[in-house]
């Protein structure tokens, strides 16, 4: 089993969500699939679809304004959420201590967080990506608990570039050597229906977290099928 993760980000409405979700609900497969949605679009409306967030709260409650807490997340029916996307960490300042926090208290409320590292291209470039990933997982994993991780190089991000399969293959190898327990690794970033079964074929790989291509049912089940 593979999990297929959509990330719809800051995109979608309730009709986009009702038009991919029942397109979705015909579709046979053996792999998990899961669409992270807007805060908005976690309505309780699922069509029987497995369905994420793209944040949660690290507090329990309280005064945080515009936050949302797993207890809200949970009530609406999410069972996953993404945690220390890239995005997040560079728009909201959020910290790999931030993100272990966030992890920690998703897993207590039942809710499995997939949690992002990656290196930039600068990184990349002076050779630091090993070095990059070891040092996000060390910090931002939690000390117990299920959770999954999904290797997102920064520069992959909807930029339409996408690393070299030795590439990919080596930066999830020093993620599957440096985890405490074995969990299941992701990859995101420019996932398309051309490259998702050779990426999913890389050891140690079992998902991917897709953007864009997750929008829409014609980018979005052509990638469910060729990995089948
Ligand atoms: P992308 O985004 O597939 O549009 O590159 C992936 C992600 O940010 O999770």
């Amino acid at each position: 089993m593979k999990y297929i993760i959509g990330n719809w980000k800051m995109n979608g409405n309730i009709s986009e969500k009702k038009s991919l979700f029942s397109a979705l609900a015909k579709v046979k497969t053996r792999n998990k699939i899961v669409i992270c949605l807007p805060f908005t679009l976690l309505n309780g409306e699922n069509y029987g679809i497995t369905i994420g967030a793209q944040d949660i709260s690290n507090h329990e409650n309280g005064a945080y304004t515009g936050d949302i807490s797993a207890t809200m997340l949970t009530a609406s029916g999410v069972k996953y959420v993404i945690i220390g996307h890239s995005e997040r960490r560079k728009n909201h300042n959020e910290t790999n201590e931030i993100v272990k926090d966030k992890a920690e208290i998703a897993i207590k409320h039942k809710i499995t967080p997939v949690i992002c590292v990656g290196e930039t291209a600068k990184e990349k470039d002076s050779g630091k990506t090993k070095s990059v990933i070891k040092k996000m997982l060390m910090q931002s994993i939690p000390d117990s608990g299920k959770y999954i991780i999904a290797y997102e190089p920064r520069w992959a991000i909807g930029s339409g570039k996408t690393p070299t399969m030795d590439e990919i293959a080596n930066a999830i190898k020093t993620i599957y050597e440096n985890l405490p327990t074995p969990v299941p690794i992701l990859y995101g970033g420019s996932v398309n229906k051309d490259n998702a079964h050779d990426i999913i074929s890389v050891p140690h790989i079992d998902g991917l977290l897709i953007g864009g291509a997750s929008l829409k049912s014609k980018t979005f089940i052509p990638i469910i099928k060729s990995i089948e």
